[in-house]
């Protein structure tokens, strides 16, 4: 028997050590509703879980749309091997970081191992998602992936809700799609079946979702590759 390989897909998922998964699970509706942007008291944050586990699946420099608040995926979990755009400028962001018109990336073809949209698709206006998920196409090099992530429906909903509670009763600003304003053909959710429809259409093949257990499978990620 292959122990290795046997011990590698059980751990390969961990999004951190074991005993930080365990707690995480354990007291994941805990961290939902309680731990709305930084780790604390021995637990996981949910966003840097979700970069965690985006983290594993990047194969070199990587450009991360819609990066949000600090750019905090390449700085923090990437030691800043790429570049992180988004078409808002939330604190700790750049000159740089901002391109306000997404329709066409600022790079030359074939720039990039890794594209992420991490907890973003939806929020690209319906009309963008194919022009900005085949921009993503053109920037990759050939053999490279890109890692799309999005909540369950009910989760989505959920967490926009708690976080708009929270800004309204404690004065804090989390909710990063309030301060720049939804649009109209931004949504809460997509479905697995849009995801996986846009990223062929867009180019991408060998379509995988996995789950993100410790958060009890309630959020997901797709990986495609350009061949
Ligand atoms: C829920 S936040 C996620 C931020 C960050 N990726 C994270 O995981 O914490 C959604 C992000 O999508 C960005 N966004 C809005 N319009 C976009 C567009 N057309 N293309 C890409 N990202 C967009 C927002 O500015 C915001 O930073």
């Amino acid at each position: 028997m292959d122990y290795a390989r046997i011990l590698h897909y059980y751990l390969y998922p961990m999004p951190r050590s074991l005993s930080q998964t365990t707690k995480d699970f354990l007291t994941f509706p805990l961290r939902a509703f309680l731990l709305v942007e930084g780790d604390k008291w021995g637990l996981s944050a949910l966003p840097s879980e979700r970069f965690d586990y985006v983290s594993r699946n990047v194969r070199g420099y990587c450009l991360d749309v819609g990066c949000g608040k600090y750019n905090r995926f390449v700085k923090e979990f990437l030691n800043g091997e790429g570049v992180g755009i988004d078409v808002f400028k939330y604190d700790g962001l750049t000159d740089e970081n901002i391109v306000e018109d997404l329709s066409t990336f600022p790079f030359e073809d074939e720039t990039f191992e890794t594209v992420t949209f991490i907890a973003n698709l939806n929020h690209v206006p319906e009309p963008l998602r194919d022009t900005e998920l085949s921009e993503a196409f053109r920037v990759l090099k050939p053999g490279s992936n890109i890692v799309v992530t999005m909540g369950n429906p009910v989760a989505m909903v959920m967490t926009h809700k708690v976080v708009e509670l929270y800004d309204k009763k404690l004065g804090t600003n989390y909710d990063v799609d309030s301060e720049r304003g939804m649009e109209e053909e931004e949504s809460y959710y997509l479905k697995d079946t849009e995801i996986i429809e846009r990223l062929a259409r867009a180019g991408f093949s060998e379509i995988e979702k996995s789950y993100f257990f410790t958060q009890w499978n309630l959020n997901h990620l797709f990986v495609g590759w350009k061949r």
